[in-house]
């Protein structure tokens, strides 16, 4: 007998357990299938983002941050450390432990929305009158029918070609957050996200870290004052940057891995390091789902395709998160779910695409929402740009921490803002008051005439509406 359900959610991730529990306060009975196994096969919801992605990496730029504060800074405020050490194991055991806290804090919340819980793969089986079928092959051998089907199964890893991931010498995301022992020298290709956020973590360690990048500009993607900025204090770190490089031969030996790539003056170079990270984006997850036997349309790079409200070509199946277009961000998915979700139950629920903010937690964090300078040349808009450096920032200054800055554009006759860009200590929490400004769009003379408490770092942010004005107060 197969359980019926108002809706079946397919993946445990932020897109569908976000999704499982709106749809559920909405009044529909829903299910929600997740696979990922724990440690001792027990279930581990929350996807990527839970299991080997924001949540781990946190867990390690903090412990990091917290031994190259010990090792390097401390004794900037008179605090004396002997006999500092670093206990790998221990570092990546304990971030183990904040994984746990999260998978069991979302079984906890499926409990407590009434969400039924299936451990297992799904896949689809068929269309059914008024549904789909669909099958739970693991701990759960279950048959299920939902009248709405909502995908949300992430995405994964992309592997360079010849060099195929083994996670004990060529890592994705997965190994590069499982390391016990700190690698002498450490590589990674592509200085994207992952690559400065899992460099920097090792960096600190006491690797050896050197990034291969194709791209001649360093974040191309980010506002390119910022990534200059963030580029140098990488780069004062000790992080090794090389940009415009083209890849060659990877030999992969029992104890190290070798790396044939050319400069971008095309001289030929080999990098040789215990482990390789490679982090050149990902790919859509649609593994195992039988997308072809309810003949769920898939584009060339195998993302689900659907329209701008998250519907595939087939009634009654949507799709969210990285499976689908748009950038790979959990909180992108996490909306795209409660939009669905709302969507199903009647509502009119709606995403912003233009006010994502995306976040990348190295030190200094790097944060933005909006178009960045080179984007509204190339709209050919005209606009005003003003900027605060934390140097003039006395909270920074208390903190110790005063590189970067906080970049506002705003539109030359509105004055409304356009994009805000931030390279600098807690630049991830900084920016949701920008995003906040620009969902209501505001005008960067709204920021300025707002009291912001003193002393703090989002002072600079008052300061940065202010310099768009060219009247800064502190500067
Ligand atoms: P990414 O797209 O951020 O960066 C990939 C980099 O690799 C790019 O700079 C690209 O130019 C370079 N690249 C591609 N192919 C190459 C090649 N053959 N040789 C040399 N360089 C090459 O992708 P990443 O870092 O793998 O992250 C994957 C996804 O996960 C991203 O969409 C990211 O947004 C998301 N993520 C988000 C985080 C956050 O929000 N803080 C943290 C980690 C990941």
């Amino acid at each position: 007998m197969s359980k019926q359900f108002d809706v079946i959610v397919i993946g445990g991730g932020p897109g569908g357990y976000i999704a499982a529990i709106r749809a559920a306060q909405l009044g529909k009975n829903v299910a929600c299938v997740d696979e990922w196994k724990n440690a001792k096969g027990g279930p581990a919801p929350g996807g990527t983002c839970t299991n080997v992605g924001c949540i781990p990496s946190k867990a390690l730029l903090q412990s990091s941050e917290h031994f190259e504060q010990a090792s390097h800074h401390f004794a900037d405020h008179g605090i004396a450390v002997k006999g500092l050490s670093m206990d790998a194991a221990k570092m990546v055991a304990r971030k183990d432990a904040v994984v746990k806290q999260n998978n069991d804090g979302i079984l906890y919340l499926f409990k407590k929305n009434k969400v039924s819980f299936f451990h297992g793969r799904a896949s689809f089986a068929k269309a059914v009158d008024g549904g789909y079928e669909i099958k739970v092959a693991g701990t759960a051998e279950e048959t299920l029918v939902g009248q709405q089907i909502i995908v949300a199964t992430g995405s994964n890893a992309r592997a360079l070609p010849g060099a195929a991931f083994d996670e004990s010498m060529v890592l994705s995301n997965e190994g590069a957050l499982a390391l016990t022992e700190v690698p002498k020298k450490l590589g990674l290709i592509g200085s994207g996200v992952i690559g400065l956020e899992m460099g920097s973590v090792w960096r600190r360690l006491g690797s050896e870290v050197t990034i291969l990048e194709g791209l001649p500009d360093f974040l191309g993607a980010v506002d390119q004052q910022i990534a200059k900025e963030a580029h140098k204090a990488f780069v004062k770190q000790g992080l090794k940057i090389e940009l415009g490089v083209k890849v060659g031969d990877i030999k992969v030996g029992k104890k190290g891995v070798s790396v044939a790539w050319t400069n971008a003056k095309g001289e030929a170079q080999t990098l040789d390091v215990d482990k390789l990270i490679v982090s050149i984006g990902r790919v859509p997850n649609t593994i195992g789902l039988n997308a072809e036997a309810v003949g769920l349309q898939l584009d060339e790079r195998g993302a689900i395709v659907v329209d701008g409200d998250c519907k595939t070509n087939l009634p009654g199946v949507w799709a969210v998160g990285d499976v689908v277009r748009g950038p790979m961000l959990a909180h992108k998915a996490e909306e795209e779910g409660v939009a669905v979700a709302e969507r199903i139950a009647g509502q009119h629920g709606h995403v912003d695409f233009n006010t994502i903010p995306w976040v990348i937690y190295t030190s200094p964090e790097i944060a933005w929402v909006g178009r960045t300078e080179q984007q509204l040349k190339k709209d050919g808009v005209a606009y005003k740009a003003g900027t605060f450096p934390f140097l003039a920032n006395g909270r920074a200054r208390a903190l110790g921490d005063t590189t970067g800055m906080v970049k506002m554009l705003a539109d030359a006759t509105s004055d409304e803002i356009l994009g805000v860009h931030i390279v600098g200590p807690m630049a991830s929490e900084l920016i949701a008051e920008c995003v906040l400004a620009m969902a209501f769009r505001a005008s960067s003379e709204d920021i300025a005439r707002v009291c912001h408490a003193h002393p703090t770092l989002s002072e600079s942010t008052k300061e940065a509406a202010l310099a768009v004005d060219k009247r800064t107060l502190n500067f």
